[in-house]
Formats: C-alpha cells, sequence, structure tokens
C-alpha cells in the first residue's frame, strides 16, 4: 500500500450520510486540534493501545530519517483513552491530508465517561503501509526520536506535548511515558 493514503480515506466513509460525526483522537489531536470542533469529550476505545510504531516521513521525520508517531494497535482487553470531538464532514478533508503518511480511518465503539457510547472514526496506520516501523524497545524507540526531525518539528516535541496532554486530562499510559522518561535522561 502507498503511503499516501489521501485516496482510500475518500472512499471508506460516507461522510454524508452519517447524522453525527464523532472522531477519537489519541495521538497528535489531543494537542494540536486545528480544525473547527462542534464538541468535545473524553472517551475511551476499548481493545487498542497507543504504540510509537508508525513511521514518520512528513512530519517529524525524512523519507531517508524517519521519525516515530503514534499509531494504535489491537490488544483485547486494553483501553485507550483519549478525545472525542463531534465534527462536521469536511473537517476530514484537512485531516485526511495531515495524516496522509499511511493512516487509514476505522470505525469503532467510543465509550464516554458517563457510561454513554456512540460510533466513531479513528485514523490507524498498520503493518500494510509503506511507513510502517514496528515494535521495538523503549530505548530504539526513544534514541530514533531523540535523532529525528522533520517539517512539523522534533520528533522529541511530539512525544512531550503528548505526554503533557495526556497528565492534563488525568490519562495514565506507561507506554508514553516511559519514552518520554528515556528521552528526558539522556
Ligand atoms: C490522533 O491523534 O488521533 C491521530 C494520530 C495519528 C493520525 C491521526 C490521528
Amino acid at each position: 500500500m502507498s503511503a499516501n493514503t489521501i485516496a482510500d480515506n475518500r472512499h471508506r466513509h460516507n461522510l454524508e450520510a452519517m447524522t453525527e460525526i464523532w472522531l477519537f483522537g489519541y495521538g497528535s489531536l489531543l494537542y494540536k486540534i486545528d480544525f473547527p470542533v462542534l464538541e468535545q469529550r473524553k472517551a475511551s476505545v476499548r481493545h487498542w493501545v497507543r504504540r510509537f510504531w508508525q513511521g514518520s516521513h512528513d512530519h517529524r521525520g525524512t523519507p531517508d530519517a524517519p521519525g516515530r508517531v503514534l499509531t494504535l494497535v489491537e490488544e483485547q482487553g486494553s483501553l485507550c483513552q483519549g478525545l472525542a470531538f463531534r465534527v462536521e464532514p469536511g473537517v476530514f478533508e484537512h485531516l485526511d491530508h495531515r495524516e496522509k503518511n499511511g493512516y487509514l480511518r476505522h470505525c469503532a465503539t467510543l465509550l464516554f465517561a458517563d457510561g454513554e457510547q456512540t460510533e466513531g472514526l479513528l485514523y490507524v496506520a498498520d503493518e500494510n503501509n509503506a511507513a510502517w516501523a514496528g515494535p521495538a524497545s523503549i530505548t530504539r524507540i526513544a534514541r530514533q526520536i531523540k535523532a529525528s526531525v522533520g517539517p512539523s518539528g522534533r520528533n522529541e516535541d511530539y512525544v512531550l506535548k503528548l505526554a503533557d496532554a495526556l497528565r492534563a486530562f488525568d490519562y495514565e499510559d506507561e507506554h508514553v511515558f516511559s519514552i518520554e522518561r528515556a528521552l528526558l535522561s539522556e
């Protein structure tokens, strides 16, 4: 599959047919909200975990020296905490472009803190995309992140901003926080 997923995403969901569109954010969408939001709520998705397993050729690295950014990986029994944004369909033109380096939109059930739930969309990059970086030890991931920079800035700043955002929402994430600790201890 090509690393540019814009065309694939355009055909995946009939956004105009949806009465309400909820988007789940778990990564950069927690601290970089550069699109109009109608409503925002804390939310979680079951059976997914955040992992720095996606290569970044276009934001936090380059094709020759890719950085690492987040994707979601399926893990039965896990819960990933994030934010749900109610948005207009037009938002996806911008987001599909922003997240074109391997991410496809998927449907998922979003769980709100008050026990309500709704169907929503989230972006996942899996092992079938050309920018996939895959699993590695925390030390190796942190080293790659420390060494990477791209058009959107230092890869390290992505991790530090994300960790701050998770703390601001009172969310735990050992994978993210252990990479943050490794970066700060170097
Ligand atoms: C997110 O923050 O939800 C997100 C992460 C990577 C790609 C698209 C969205």
